[in-house]
């Protein structure tokens, strides 16, 4: 399937025509959850390909035979795309799945599953650079532009897979309502990932011994996913994802948008996000930590 420029088009949200279809799209809407399902959730670009790992790892006991033999996509396959019910079909025991749908489009399936849904949010100025630097490399996504257009998009919520602001409050605003719901951050990872990894761990009811968190924090870090071909996308042909425009493992830092944001772009951002999540009680981490043990800024809107 290559439909590199077709884009689809559901309740106003764009998709990447190379991965969805009008008929992959609305069968998720309507996708029949099991209880043993584990559905990780994600706005592009948030760590969804970290918390792939780190779930097949933690499922594993810390196994790293699977993450290095088999592509995320298969193991953990985006539901809406159009090769998920090929790949569930011969999936065996309980099902790791992964989406970007808003919740709007996945509430109803949901309503009275015990699937467990772990939402990973990243802030939203790294995401948006993250983002920018995909869009160049994928070929299945528009040019983006300069930053400057590319960040008025992103905030407007006119990106594919919509609304960075949408997404993160129709989830998170269903923490008390959909059973079995863990929340957690890039940045949470980020800055304690043996601690998230724990998390996840008692979140899954997969409790490890010493030695098998080891083994999972090892095979999760920066540098050993970066080199791991079943997850650093190096096995997408150049053709739908230009290797030579960047690599999909890019930085992994907190607070890499202040290279690229200018100050006016930064103060726009400030003023859209004060305005958009001002119902919201979502901490966000914009900064990584500048020297050891200190200096961590965390900002509160
Ligand atoms: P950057 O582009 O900022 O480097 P997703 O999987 O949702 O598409 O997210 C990709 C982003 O997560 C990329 O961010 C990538 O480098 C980062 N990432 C993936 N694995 C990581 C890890 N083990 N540690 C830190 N960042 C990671």
């Amino acid at each position: 399937m290559a439909r590199l420029d077709v884009t689809e088009t559901v309740q106003g949200v764009f998709f990447p025509g190379h991965l969805h279809t009008q008929d992959s799209l609305q069968q998720a809407r309507s996708f029949h959850f099991q209880d043993s399902d584990t559905l990780i959730v994600t706005y592009p670009k948030s760590g969804t390909t970290w918390m792939q790992e780190v779930v097949t790892l933690v499922s594993r006991r810390g196994d790293p035979q699977m993450s290095q033999t088999v592509p995320n996509w298969e193991r953990a396959p985006w539901l809406e795309q159009y090769y998920s019910s090929q790949v569930l079909g011969a999936s065996q025991g309980p099902r790791l799945l992964t989406t970007h749908l808003p919740y709007s489009f996945l509430g109803n399936a949901l309503q009275g599953s015990k699937a467990k849904v772990i939402y990973v949010s990243r802030n939203p100025k790294d995401v948006a650079v993250s983002f920018y630097h995909f869009h160049k490399m994928a070929n299945f996504l528009p040019q983006p532009g300069s930053f400057k257009d590319f960040l008025d998009r992103f905030l407007e919520g006119t990106v594919h897979y919509g609304s960075w602001f949408d997404h993160v409050k129709g989830w998170t605003s269903q923490v008390d309502l959909v059973d079995n719901f863990l929340f957690i951050s890039y940045e949470e990872m980020w800055l304690d990932l043996r601690g998230s990894i724990e998390k996840v761990s008692t979140f899954l009811q997969r409790p490890l011994e010493d030695e098998e968190l080891k083994r999972c924090l090892c095979h999760c870090s920066f540098s050993s996913m970066k080199e791991n071909r079943m997850v650093n996308y190096t096995l997408i042909p150049q053709d739908i994802m230009d290797h030579s425009k960047g690599t999909f493992m890019r930085k992994g830092q907190i607070g890499d948008w202040r290279n690229t944001f200018s100050e006016e772009q930064n103060c726009h951002f400030d003023a859209v996000f004060s305005t958009k999540m001002k119902d919201s009680h979502l901490n966000f981490v914009w900064e990584g930590p500048v020297k050891e043990g200190v200096s961590l800024r965390e900002e509160m809107f």
